[in-house]
């Protein structure tokens, strides 16, 4: 016999609503579906107003975030059977604004990013004559930062970017993290100056929440942490080396 279970997705469409609702579907489903796999035959068979984002279904684009039963996860990596008997409950990632149904507004993070350049800054503007070799040891330093997939549910967990918009977030601090670490760059001191702002990493209370639901163990709590180390040094050496700490 087939099995179903009732997904309860969370609605909204401006031009017809002032208030997100509710809406039930039941669902049949087979042993290997994710919850996005459900919700593409909300969409192909039942209801085809349904909004989200997603792209490459393997845990790879980081689109298809969202609140499932509370929740932030990759829809195309959570298990319906896990969350038998249901009903599933998805909602869009907490602390965006919604811009219809399931789909968040990203532009304020967009803009967080780029504060912390996340890009390779030479401080020497010429063209290099050659590539800008690195050895397998220097890779490692950063590797793990550098596997963030920009899916947002380390924002969704964290409790500071839900009371303090302003705060930047841990992706775009792991990030900047990333290119700190990597042997070619050169712009450590121009993020320095930017997340050792009150917006920055001291807005942090290491509740760590962020690296439990990250999906590619990027670890951004041991980031901040790492990253607030760094800038206490830099401000004794300011204190010490007033007149050319840089
Ligand atoms: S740090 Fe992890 S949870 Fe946060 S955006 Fe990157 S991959 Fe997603
Ligand atoms: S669809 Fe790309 S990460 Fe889920």
């Amino acid at each position: 016999m087939e099995k179903s279970v009732i997904l309860q997705v969370r609605r909204y469409r401006p031009e017809a609503e002032t208030e997100p609702t509710w809406q039930s579907f039941e669902v049949p489903f087979q042993r290997d579906w994710m919850v996005l796999d459900a919700l593409n035959y909300i969409k192909d068979r039942l209801d085809g107003s349904l909004t989200y984002r997603w792209a490459c279904r393997m845990g790879v684009c980081g689109s298809c975030g969202m609140m499932v039963n509370g929740n932030p996860v990759l829809t195309c990596a959570t298990y319906v059977e896990s969350l038998l008997p249901g009903p599933i409950r998805v909602e869009p990632l907490k602390g965006f604004p919604v811009i219809r149904d399931l789909v968040g507004d990203l532009t304020d993070f967009l803009a967080k990013l780029e504060r912390v350049q996340p890009w390779i800054v030479r401080q020497d503007q010429q063209v290099p004559a050659a590539e800008h070799l690195q050895t397998p040891e220097q890779l490692a330093e950063y590797k793990q930062y550098s596997m963030c997939i920009n899916c947002m549910l380390c924002y969704a967990a964290c409790p500071i970017y839900e009371l303090e918009p302003a705060f930047i977030g841990p992706a775009a601090i792991a990030l900047a993290q990333r290119y700190n670490m990597d042997s070619r760059d050169q712009g450590a001191q121009n993020r320095m100056d930017v997340l050792s702002q009150h917006d920055g990493i001291w807005s942090c209370t290491f509740v760590g929440e962020c690296s439990v639901v990250c999906p590619k163990n990027v670890d951004p709590a041991g980031a901040i942490q790492r990253y607030k180390v760094a800038a206490t040094v830099d401000w004794f050496k300011s204190l010490l080396l007033p007149w050319g700490k840089r």
